[in-house]
């Protein structure tokens, strides 16, 4: 038997499932997500007994990691899917979700988008405005198809997280503000095509402060009570996402006060809610495993270069993100502090700074961890540069989880133009 998740094997080697790291790195080459299936099964059934005692439904964030088959996997758990494009509807109904488990959220949804949506009775659109609203009701009334509609409400609410992944301050572009939620909940029943269904909240991502989700959450079912007082309906609440994970220690995030949160706030009360979380269902079930390029030492500084790049994992870079990196092989001469940095030419093609790490040798691996969440979605071809290969490790087995467009592919998708 295993441990959960990654762990080292009798000889030192990180593992998953039975399997060596380092054979799956040489096998599929480098760089090389891996994915654990019973870290993402386990991390599901957390958030679900968190919430087992309400009336409540699971949307995987699909922006969190968008591959059909990390999907297809959490669709088979039980969840539904919390989408911001019609790419990812898309990639939903191909991983086999149904589109009356598929609430759209996002603030700038275009009209394409908002019809084939409609097209294709997804379950609810989360509306961030009351021109979005006219948009989509300018839509359902023109093709006749009904709109199930949420509001989703700013509450001008700062978590402590950082700046680029808050979304619940009033100076964001996100939600509507808390003071005109009722007048277009209001507005919603004039219109015809239009489902009023209830209200939601998203206030960022990486929380750990849970008092942050219930000052939230509570000012969330007060409106909804006022709006229920004057005589509408509010059969639901979104919940949005936003729970964190250990990226410096691997520690599993403890539910329990999140559990309390929303037994306080809602075991009494009538409405259905859903949970948008991302991140805290898929992060610590990915790493990223790359191989060391060439060790390169200044005067001031040792500088490890791997093979994987920015254009791979950018939340270092981007959100000045932590990730542990360990060695794939353990190696007993002792350590070095260093920058380990990737091939491309930018100077924050960097996965960490002044890391202490164990010594390294060229075309050795490297794992840099909990990177299941907002990286491989996150990449990009830059400096003419592959995507990494991405593998899944389910009941012991590795498979193949897509194919990556050679440099051939990619070049061979552009037209030349004749300037003849
Ligand atoms: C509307 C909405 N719901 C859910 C999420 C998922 O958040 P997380 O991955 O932090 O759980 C996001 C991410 O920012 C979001 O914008």
């Amino acid at each position: 038997m295993h441990c959960l998740g990654y762990y080292r094997d009798t000889t030192g080697e990180l593992s998953v499932q039975g399997i060596k790291i380092s054979y799956l790195a040489k096998k599929y080459g480098t760089p090389l997500y891996i994915y654990d299936s019973e870290i993402m099964k386990d991390r599901y059934h957390a958030f679900l007994n968190a919430i087992k005692e309400v009336k409540g439904n699971i949307h995987y964030a699909v922006k969190a990691n968008d591959s059909i088959n990390i999907i297809k996997y959490f669709s088979k758990l039980g969840c539904g899917a919390d989408i911001v494009s019609i790419g990812e509807f898309e990639k939903c109904i191909a991983a086999g979700i149904a589109p009356e488990k598929i609430i759209f959220s996002g603030v700038g949804k275009d009209k394409n988008e908002i019809e084939t949506a409609l097209e294709n009775n997804i379950l609810q659109f989360n509306i961030e405005s009351q021109e979005e609203l006219y948009d989509i009701h300018y839509i359902a009334s023109k093709i006749k198809k009904n709109a199930n509609i949420c509001l989703r409400v700013n509450p001008d609410i700062a978590p402590d997280t950082h700046k680029k992944i808050s979304t619940g301050e009033k100076e964001t572009k996100f939600g509507i503000d808390f003071e005109n939620v009722k007048a277009i909940y209001e507005k919603l029943h004039q219109l015809d095509f239009i489902t009023p269904v209830g209200l939601g909240v998203h206030i960022g991502s990486q929380i750990f402060d849970f008092n942050f989700f219930y000052k939230a959450y509570l000012n969330l079912r007060n409106l909804a009570d006022e709006i229920k007082k004057v005589g509408f309906s509010v059969p639901t609440l979104d919940l949005g996402g936003g729970i964190g994970v250990d990226y410096k220690n691997d520690t599993k995030t403890d539910l329990t006060n999140y559990k309390n949160i929303i037994l306080e706030l809602f075991s009494e009360s009538n409405f259905k809610l859903s949970f948008e979380p991302g991140r805290s269902l898929i992060a610590e079930a990915g790493i990223l495993v790359t191989k060391v390029i060439r060790n390169k030492k200044t005067k001031d500084k040792n500088f490890v270069i791997v093979d994987a790049a920015m254009n791979n994992l950018i939340r270092p870079t981007l959100y000045d993100a932590f990730h542990k990196i360990e060695n794939v092989q353990t190696n007993k001469t002792g350590e070095i502090v260093a920058d380990i940095v990737g091939p491309i030419c930018e100077t924050g093609d960097y996965f960490a700074l002044d890391r202490t790490i164990n010594h390294i040798n060229k075309n050795q691996y490297l794992a840099i961890k909990t990177t299941g969440a907002y990286s491989s979605v996150m990449s990009s071809n830059y400096n003419a540069r592959t995507d990494a290969i991405e593998i899944m490790i389910v009941n012991g087995q590795d498979h193949k989880m897509k194919e990556v467009d050679t440099i051939k592919d990619i070049i061979s998708k552009e037209t030349l133009i004749d300037f003849d």
